[in-house]
């Protein structure tokens, strides 16, 4: 038997091989996976940009880059964050391999076996993952529709005997629960966190998605807000813009912790592929990537209605939904005597798969809501893949119906 460390032990690790394999299994309707859709990369505008690269920066792409980043995507990061009213000049850009290093990077540099991270919950199950592999506690803050619930997180902060390391959250276009925080919202959060030391780290991965352009300003960053004595950390990724492929993402933060998250970037990869780094920057530097996106909202929101029209016709009338304003998600709510993990076991036989609602909670117990992902779906298949999960639903309804009195 050989002997496995504590890392090897995060539940949700495994959720997520699961999640993976059935989000791309062949013959199912998938409203599984959290990615972007296959048909509408950036393929043709890709090829143009290599082909037209110098020798000498053909030559580069092969090459190992600084670990903090090749420094004309950093340029051009500075400028695209600058567009979102971030403190670039204040703070440093660490470019990360997927915002998940970033993620991981931040819980190094923070976080001792049993110290506290606080999350929302639902969570984003990646997220969960590192944490869990790095042996925090996690203490989790249920969301609404506008956001982190700020009187629960007070009540946990007063009840805490340590203080928390930093809260995680993913206030645009959330991951599983589709909700943006209102500007409200954001206000009181930065509020309670003043002066408690714990450091926010703000995931912001979905915010160039929003579907309505006079919503945009709803996803402005807490780290623009020139909170008062609040540390932000801000992540960021090309993910769900270029591609998830590309595994490039990036943190800004002040300049202590930029440098001690360098050191551990240095330690785990030496520097992200400059291959991508390079091909990601001459998107950003040929100004490509503003009407591409104008390319994806209309195509996520086309995907979004038609989810939405479709679970309105078919779907049984018991369950809710908040309708998304960005992003990739709708988080269906069941009546509380019913599951998802049930619904799940119905459905995949009819070849449906969606993300059960435990999967994003950390004590990986509340199953009381569904995710289902509308972003890589062919949009001939949504309504049948509605059908189906609708009639998975009934069957449970139906069955609790028998058992109950
Ligand atoms: C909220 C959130 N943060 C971060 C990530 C990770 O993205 P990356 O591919 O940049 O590691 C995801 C991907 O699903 C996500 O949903």
């Amino acid at each position: 038997m050989v002997a496995f460390s504590n890392a090897v032990n995060s539940r949700h690790s495994e959720d997520i091989k699961l999640l993976m394999s059935q989000a791309s299994g062949k013959r199912l309707i998938s409203f599984a996976g959290g990615m972007p859709n296959n048909d509408l990369f950036p393929v043709k505008q890709i090829d143009d940009i290599y082909n037209a690269l110098s020798e000498d920066i053909k030559k580069l792409c092969f090459q190992y880059g600084p670990t903090s980043g090749y420094p004309p995507l950093i340029h051009s990061l500075k400028n695209y964050l600058n567009h979102k009213g971030l403190p670039v000049n204040e703070n440093h850009i660490l470019v990360t391999t997927g915002s998940l290093q970033a993620i991981s990077i931040i819980t190094q540099e923070f976080v001792n076996e049993g110290d506290i991270i606080l999350t929302e919950n639902p969570c984003f199950v990646g997220a969960l993952s590192v944490f869990e592999t790095f042996g925090a506690t996690i203490e989790s803050i249920p969301i609404d529709h506008e956001g982190i619930h700020i009187k629960t997180l007070k009540s946990k902060l007063a009840s805490l005997k340590k203080t928390p390391k930093f809260l995680y959250v993913t206030p645009n276009y959330h991951n599983p629960a589709g909700i943006i925080y209102s500007q409200k919202r954001k206000t009181e959060l930065l509020e309670v966190l003043s002066g408690t030391g714990i450091i926010l780290l703000e995931d912001d991965a979905y915010s160039d998605l929003y579907f309505n352009e006079s919503e945009k300003y709803l996803t402005k960053p807490m780290k623009s807000f020139e909170a008062k004595d609040v540390e932000i950390i801000y992540t960021g990724s090309f993910s769900k813009i270029l591609g998830p492929g590309f595994r490039l993402g990036y943190m800004l933060s002040s300049k202590d912790i930029f440098e001690k998250a360098e050191s551990i970037k240095q330690a785990l990869d030496a520097c992200t592929s400059n291959f991508m780094q390079i091909l990601a920057n001459e998107f950003l530097a040929q100004h490509k990537l503003e009407p591409y996106l104008k390319f994806l909202r209309s195509e996520y929101l086309e995907r979004k209605n038609l989810l939405q029209k479709y679970l309105k016709k078919h779907i049984p009338a018991d369950i809710t939904w908040e309708e998304p304003k960005g992003g990739f998600y709708i988080w269906l709510q069941l009546p509380e005597h019913i599951n998802s993990t049930d619904i799940f076991k119905e459905s995949i036989k009819k070849g449906v798969v969606f993300v059960t609602g435990k999967t994003f909670d950390p004590k990986s117990k509340k199953d009381d809501r569904l995710r289902l992902s509308f972003s890589n779906m062919p949009k001939e298949s949504i309504e049948k893949g509605v059908i189906i999960l609708s009639e998975a639903i009934k069957k449970v309804l139906q069955a609790s119906k028998i058992v109950r009195p």
